[in-house]
């Protein structure tokens, strides 16, 4: 544990602009800087640093916080790892509070294995480099045109073929035994410790941060099984580990997209032909832990699966897996028999690059490829298609995407939108929503509110009008939520301190960007005259809550007159009628 001080401390200490600008070139515009945004692609900057607020917020994207998320996002660690990683930066030397005896123990122990990982995976490599016993893997790698400058930028390794080599060294090099049973990477019998891994080459697994924390090891021959992988430890759940992502991470962050392969191998080809934006999952079908962790640092996922009937299977679970996530997804095709890795070896970068580029959205191949299976001749059959497309039309989050999917899906079975509509569960569409969804999502651009909003930030005068007044003759949906909270954390203070601190405390990711976004763009308040602004404001909102009386009209109409909505909505037209005529 961090003590809070000391948090605030390094906040103090360090500009957040010094902080951004290690990662990102930052230019002077107005009161605030301005970069190209490495979160994701653009050619046109919508980075925006704040220094007074000491925040950051990209209008492209939405991403936005201090200097503590900017470190979290951009280097993948945790709050406290962050908060350490800019001590550092700053000169300060961080005591942690003292350890209870047990998170003392776990905390050793994690060193320990971290340690044995390194000392393993440097055993590994140097039998593979020196000496005759790593021959058989040299000549295996040389075969596979596996180059010295590959062979180091994956630490490639070899297991010899010895029952204890690897016991022997961790033991020489004082090593605990039994630390090293854990990881799995020795065991212990009857007659004594012996190796897992034997005459295997050697694929060190590492974290986001390039940290060793299991291994893979193929046979150099074509016995069975191909591949073994260190069990499931204490450092390494392969369900959320994505291999190469520590190698991918810099060319994902300038590209925004990442190309998900299923092998070690196939990793291999495409990073040695220059595409470095790759993961491989390790011998485990994608998960939504691994689509999490995607989505954290992609805007844009490729899927590169086999193309026999397992790899399409992947294909589509993964889709389903994206589409929940809402990461846009698409498929990349290879020659049926091709895997990335012969591909690569029979043909030029260029062409690889040309069927990136001609890759499918994942929920157009899905369809496609259920319709290659069952051909819609029949009632019988179209209804099968159907019954089997809608589980997952309906996580298409898009309402534009799912109106094309529903006209393609209609056209390509023959059948009438309405039709489909029926199979669906009749009358209107509605997907899903993710539990983000289900916090009422911000209106982007509420120009008339934003600037409510960053008056209450900014003129305590207006904020004790606005106060008085209440805030719901105002701000609607979550701009009413989000400024109750800015309320709550000002708390008849005025210390920007506070602001600072509630945008890291927000929940909502949507609630977040909308706070970031005007906490840096609201200099153009600066100077004005509070009072006229929030006049204007406060009239063009209510004419614009006066439109809305005719929709409520019309929903009350369709409205059961018993349903709570039906007397929320009178309500609401009331009040509006009442305002409308002392306006
Ligand atoms: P592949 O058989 O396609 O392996 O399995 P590969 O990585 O492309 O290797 P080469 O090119 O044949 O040498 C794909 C992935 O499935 C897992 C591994 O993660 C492998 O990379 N796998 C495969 C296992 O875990 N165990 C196995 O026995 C086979
Ligand atoms: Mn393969």
């Amino acid at each position: 544990m961090i003590p809070e001080e000391k948090v605030r401390e390094v906040a103090e200490r360090l500009s957040i602009v010094e902080v951004v600008s290690d990662y990102v070139p930052l230019r002077r515009a107005g009161g605030n800087f301005l970069g190209l945004c490495p979160f994701h692609a653009e050619k046109t900057p919508s980075f925006n640093v704040n220094p007074a607020r000491e925040i950051f917020h990209c209008f492209g994207c939405g991403a936005g916080g201090n200097a503590f998320s900017f470190i979290m996002k951009i280097e993948g660690v945790s709050f406290p790892e962050a908060v350490k990683l800019l001590a550092r930066k700053a000169g300060i030397e961080i005591e942690e509070r003292q350890l209870s005896t047990a998170e003392k123990k776990t905390q050793d122990e994690y060193v320990q294995f971290l340690l044995i990982n390194d000392l393993t995976s440097s055993y590994y490599r140097s039998v593979l480099l020196n000496g005759q016993e790593g021959e058989p893997a040299r000549r295996y790698l040389a075969g596979r045109s596996v180059e010295a400058d590959i062979s180091e930028a994956y630490h490639l390794g070899f297991a010899p073929d010895r029952r204890d080599g690897l016991v022997k060294y961790l033991k020489n090099n004082g090593a605990d035994l039994d630390t090293a049973v854990k990881l799995g990477i020795v065991r212990k019998s009857d007659s004594g410790w012996y190796d897992l891994f034997r005459n295997r080459l050697i694929f060190p697994i590492r974290d986001a941060r390039g940290k060793v924390i299991a291994f893979a090891g193929r046979v150099l021959d074509a016995s069975l099984p191909k591949y073994i992988n260190s069990p499931e430890s204490p450092l390494y759940h392969k369900s959320s580990v994505l291999f190469g992502l520590n190698m991918a991470l810099p060319s994902i962050r300038t590209g925004g997209s990442v190309i998900i392969v299923e092998g070690y191998f196939d990793h291999l080809a495409l990073y040695r032909a220059g595409i470095e934006n790759v993961v491989a999952t390790c011998g485990t079908a994608l998960t939504s832990t691994h689509a999490g962790l995607i989505k954290r640092h992609a805007e844009r996922v490729y899927t590169l699966f086999d193309s026999d009937n397992a790899g399409k299977k992947a294909t589509i679970r993964s889709m389903e897996l994206f589409l929940e996530q809402r990461v846009p997804a698409y498929v990349i095709s290879l020659p049926v028999g091709d895997d990335p890795d012969s591909f690569l070896c029979t043909h030029p970068v260029e062409e690889f690059a040309a069927l990136r580029d001609k890759a499918r959205p994942a929920f157009e191949y899905f369809v496609h490829s259920i319709l290659a299976e069952t051909h819609p001749d029949s009632v019988d059959s179209k209804v099968r298609i159907i019954d089997d497309i809608v589980p997952r039309f309906r996580k298409i989050a898009d309402t534009v995407e799912r109106d094309l999917y529903e006209k393609e899906i209609c056209r390509l079975l023959g059948i009438t939108v309405h039709s489909f509509r029926k199979r669906m569960g009749g009358g209107r569409l509605s997907h899903q929503k993710t539990p983000a969804e289900q916090n009422k999502t911000i209106q982007p651009g509420d120009a008339i509110q934003d600037t409510l909003l960053a008056l209450l930030l900014n003129y305590p005068e207006a904020r004790a009008e606005i106060i008085r007044d209440g805030l719901d003759k105002i701000f609607t949906d979550d701009y009413l939520e989000l400024a109750g909270l800015v309320l709550d954390s000002l708390a008849g203070s005025d210390d920007s301190q506070a602001l600072c601190q509630l945008a890291e405390t927000l929940e909502s990711p949507e609630q977040k960007a909308l706070f970031s976004r005007i906490m840096v763009s609201d200099s153009y308040l600066a100077g004005i005259e509070w009072r006229s602004v929030l006049d204007q404001c406060t009239r063009s909102h209510e004419k614009k809550q006066l439109a809305s009386i005719k929709d409520i009209a019309a929903r009350l109409a369709v409205l059961d007159p018993g349903s709570a909505e039906y007397t929320q909505l009178l309500k609401l037209a009331d009040t509006l009628r009442t305002r409308k005529s002392k306006l």
